[in-house]
């Protein structure tokens, strides 16, 4: 197994309930022991629905958090003891992509100021580069270079995504975490920007988190899925095989809801929380196998079949 470029082990980030009195303990368990690994140039997507942790994961992969307890380890080292130099370094390697690109993009600043941020982070200055650098950036997702003069309100929302992309990749990172990055577009946009991710992936190598509500975008660009359900991963494996035959019961759900037009079957049951998981395995009130074991036992992540499931009822070879 080649070195992975991020790592989570055994995980965890809890937050006080920030509408509670002070003393009163209740805490929303949003991740919960969670491993994942990605490798270089791998694309993994992150999957599940609202409020499972998605992105708190994100969070904390670009050191914008820490955890409650377990390790972040970057390209082989612990991100908890990286002094301002590694912090630097790591800043430069991992860049992010979010939902809504008009709050991520400074609004008094120029396409040209807002792409050669991160290359200005890292002390480059020279303006020929700079410009040079952004025009590049500016190609690869698709815009004209004279855009650079613009400014963000001036462009429709998927133009101001593929500026946030272009500002993602104008440094040349190993790793680019993208929280619903195409959430926000419009439905006729967002075949587009999936297509350029794919693009910039095929062409740099470049390694992604890739975090969507549309199952399907995830499943044709990223290598490996991990499907999340209240602050743990109950399925994690090459993202063609889980896509063709879930095998987790929530993995089922998620994949036949996304078949059908407007998703009704995720709302199924009720509406998990984060701050009262229910016992054993968390998915059981809702799930259609559920037996008394499930509510009593946490079901842990076994390897079935090249893959990753957390189900007390998926055997060894099910349904491969
Ligand atoms: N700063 C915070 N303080 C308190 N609770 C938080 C905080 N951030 C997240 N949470 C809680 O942690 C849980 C996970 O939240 P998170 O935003 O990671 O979910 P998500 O999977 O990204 O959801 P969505 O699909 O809606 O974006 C939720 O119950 C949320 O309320
Ligand atoms: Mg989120």
């Amino acid at each position: 197994m080649s070195a992975a470029l991020l790592e989570f082990t055994d995980v965890v980030r809890h937050f006080a309930d920030p509408s509670m009195m002070p003393g009163r303990r209740r805490v929303a368990r949003a991740l919960d022991g969670v491993g994942l690994r990605i490798a270089p140039g791998e694309s993994v997507g992150l999957v599940g629905e609202s409020g499972c942790g998605k992105s708190t994961l994100a969070r904390l992969a670009l050191l914008l958090d820490a955890p409650t307890s377990g390790r972040i380890a970057f390209a082989g080292r612990d991100v908890g003891g990286f002094d301002a130099a590694a912090r630097a370094e790591f800043r430069r390697r991992v860049q992010a992509v979010f939902q809504d690109p008009t709050s991520s993009l400074s609004p008094r600043m120029r396409l040209q100021e807002i792409i050669a941020e991160p290359l200005r982070a890292q002390g480059v200055r020279a303006a020929a580069r700079l410009d040079a650098a952004v025009a590049e950036a500016l190609t690869a997702v698709g815009l004209a270079t004279d855009m650079a003069r613009r400014y963000p309100h001036e462009l429709s929302g998927g133009q101001r995504q593929r500026v946030a992309i272009a500002r993602a990749i104008v440094a040349r990172p190993d790793l680019v975490i993208l929280d619903e990055p195409i959430s926000s577009l419009d439905v006729s946009v967002r075949a587009q920007i999936l297509n350029l991710l794919a693009e910039l992936k095929a062409a740099r190598g470049t390694a992604y988190l890739f975090i969507a509500h549309d199952l399907l975008a995830v499943a044709s660009l990223a290598d490996r899925i991990a499907v999340m359900y209240l602050g743990r991963i109950v399925e994690e494996g090459d993202a063609q095989a889980v896509s063709a035959a879930p095998l987790h019961p929530y993995t089922r759900l998620l994949f036949a809801s996304a078949a059908m037009e407007d998703g009704a079957a995720a709302s199924e049951g009720e509406p998990p929380s984060a701050y009262a998981p229910p016992s054993g395995c968390r998915f059981h009130p809702r799930c259609p196998l559920a037996q008394a074991r499930c509510a009593n036992e946490v079901p842990l992540l076994r390897e079935v079949g090249g893959r990753r499931v957390a189900c007390h009822f998926v055997p060894a070879g099910h349904g491969l």
